[in-house]
């Protein structure tokens, strides 16, 4: 219903001027799914793209738009993503302009798109400079009809995605502030009765911006630890990325503050709190009265479940990125402890 309306006000916002529509984006695309969208937008011969949808919608786009420029087959495609191979220096791409119709993923702002292969779970990173969009428009009226899950899951990625740029080594004083600024903002709005809250206009109006500014603050970064460790999660297990990439925040801030005390006591600061441990029980609290444990538990009913995903924990890209470096040991002792603290019992 909403994205129907977010169409509707598109086509009159165009006055017809629009030469094709593609719906055919499914949900974490993968390389068939975003070439056959190629091929069918191709045929239109368009001159601009309009992103209008969630993470997976701009994400895709943004691929779109380098294909429609520079050609590259299947093969090519998967060779590129399979060897973590940059694009060419020299690429152009259609212009896109984002609207996201949910708020987290900051894709609207980023020059990267995720893309998945669906057989073996793996996720891969596409970017380039050139896949920045055009225009972001924030209309947060789109995200008005988002259900409970639709909000919070990406609330929740905007969250892990703000805090993974803050405990990241390639942090400056510019994502610091951005960083900071969306934490206080997220964990304000969800620790305060955010089941409630969430269908609020205001409330849309701040995700949305948050959202926007933790795009800015990751574009400079990267995501680390909590992102690699969610892959697998999403990939083999079908856990939506926001899930999977925020229940083991309390862990990891831990983790963090042991190796980086300084980087972690700006998570503090904006999250509110003095001390670690302090931070971690209020952020386990939140978790438990937003439900995400109940939501976890659809997906992964025994901790056992975790041991077939251990090898695939530690990302080398992500890793890098994490301040304080860490181990495939280490990676499986986090989801553990923050699993465990979910069922109450470990494997
Ligand atoms: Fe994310």
């Amino acid at each position: 219903m909403k994205q129907r309306e977010g169409f509707r006000l598109l086509e009159e916002a165009l006055g017809g001027k629009s030469c094709g529509v593609c719906t055919d984006v499914v949900p974490n695309p993968d390389v068939e799914s975003i070439l056959s969208c190629t091929r069918q937008i191709s045929s239109f011969k368009p001159e601009i793209l309009i992103a209008l949808g969630g993470g997976s919608v701009l994400d895709a786009a943004k691929v779109v738009a380098i294909l429609l420029a520079a050609p590259f087959s299947k093969t090519a495609l998967q060779e590129i993503l399979d060897g973590n191979i940059s694009l060419p220096k020299e690429m152009d791409a259609l212009p896109v302009i984002a609207i996201p119709t949910t708020s987290g993923t900051g894709s609207e702002v980023t020059s990267w798109s995720a893309v998945w292969n669906k057989k073996t779970g793996q996720k891969y990173s596409l970017s380039h400079q050139c896949m920045y969009p055009e225009a972001a428009l924030l209309v947060p009226a789109l995200t008005a009809t988002l259900s409970y899950e639709n909000t919070l899951f990406p609330a929740l990625d905007a969250l892990s995605q703000s805090m993974e740029t803050v405990w990241n080594r390639n942090a400056n004083p510019v994502s610091d502030a951005l960083a900071m600024q969306a934490m206080t903002c997220l964990f304000g709005i969800l620790k305060k009765d955010f089941r409630r809250s969430f269908e609020a206009l205001s409330v849309r109006k701040e995700l949305q911006k948050a959202s926007l500014l933790t795009g800015l603050a990751f574009s400079n970064t990267e995501t680390a630890i909590a992102h690699s460790l969610s892959y697998p999660l999403t990939g083999k297990k079908g856990v939506p990325h926001g899930l999977a990439c925020s229940f083991t925040l309390p862990e990891i801030l831990r983790f963090n503050y042991q190796g980086a005390p300084e980087r972690v006591t700006l998570v503090l600061k904006a999250l509110g709190f003095s001390h670690v441990e302090e931070a971690i029980e209020a952020l386990y609290m939140v978790f438990e009265d937003l439900g995400i444990w109940q939501y976890l538990r659809n997906y992964i009913m025994d901790p056992c479940e975790l041991q077939e995903l251990q090898h695939l924990l530690v990302s080398a890209q992500r890793a890098r990125n994490n301040i304080v470096p860490f181990s495939q040991e280490a990676a499986v002792e986090l989801l553990t402890a923050a699993f465990g603290r979910i069922v109450g019992r470990r494997c």
